[in-house]
């Protein structure tokens, strides 16, 4: 039986990938499915939480109960995330978001010119939406829960993450072409900025969002 101990609580938490347009046919994305953080959202609402969910271009159904917001680009997601999070109780960022985006939006499909070479991509820096929320509380007390998806050195990366990041937790997984991105399985070090490491060993998806849960009801007493 699954206790109530998120009841009466408000969570936020973000799902998916983002997509950033360089015409109306082509955009710069990544390999998110949105699992792991359905998986959390799921797994709230159980607890007894009021859960929004920010979906950006996810393929998933629409876990019960769960109040389910689309949206596309890392501009989109840091208005739906500043919104949600103004009476939030825990905010968790598990999308992953994109650190650039392309500097012009082309009104017409980009057209290959015939002897040409073609044009470099120009990016330009989009919001840091968890270091923004970490350092500006919605409300006193709020948890903020960062996600770290590393290829190397996860470890000491995931560390200097949560500093600059500026969030309480931080659960860093390791990433690749055919690792954690849209598997059912995930195993990660859930990072506290009072120094602690948790260590959640593979399994489901849904296993690792119990303990970050767990791990977030303790800093909400
Ligand atoms: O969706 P799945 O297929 O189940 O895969 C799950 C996952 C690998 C996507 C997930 O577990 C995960 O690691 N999500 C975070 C991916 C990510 O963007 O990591 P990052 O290390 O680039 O970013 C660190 C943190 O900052 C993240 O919480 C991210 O949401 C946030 N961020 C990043 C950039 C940015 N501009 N704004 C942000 O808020």
């Amino acid at each position: 039986v699954t206790e109530p101990d998120l009841k009466g609580r408000h969570v936020v938490v973000s799902a998916g990938g983002t997509r950033e347009p360089l015409d109306p046919v082509r955009f710069l994305g990544n390999r998110s499915s949105g699992k792991q953080g359905y998986a959390l959202a799921r797994t709230a609402a159980a607890r007894g939480a009021r859960v929004t969910l920010l979906a950006a271009n996810t393929a998933l159904p629409d876990p019960a109960g769960v109040d389910v917001v689309p949206v596309g680009t890392a501009v989109q997601l840091r208005e739906a995330v500043l919104k949600a999070a103004a009476d939030a109780d825990a905010v968790v960022m598990a999308a992953a978001v994109a650190d650039f985006r392309p500097a012009a939006y082309a009104e017409g499909k980009i057209k290959k010119k015939d002897g040409h070479d073609p044009d470099p991509i120009v990016l330009v820096r989009n919001p840091d939406i968890l270091a923004e929320i970490s350092a500006d509380r919605a409300r006193p007390g709020q948890v903020v829960v960062g996600f770290a998806a590393e290829t190397d050195d996860v470890l000491a990366n995931g560390r200097e993450k949560l500093r600059r990041k500026g969030c309480d937790l931080l659960v860093v997984n390791e990433v690749g072409e055919r690792r954690t991105f849209g598997s059912e399985e995930n195993e990660a070090v859930v990072l506290g900025t009072d120094g602690s490491e948790t260590p959640v060993p593979h399994g489901p998806k849904e296993a690792l969002a119990e303990t970050v849960w767990d791990l977030v009801v303790q800093r909400l007493k």
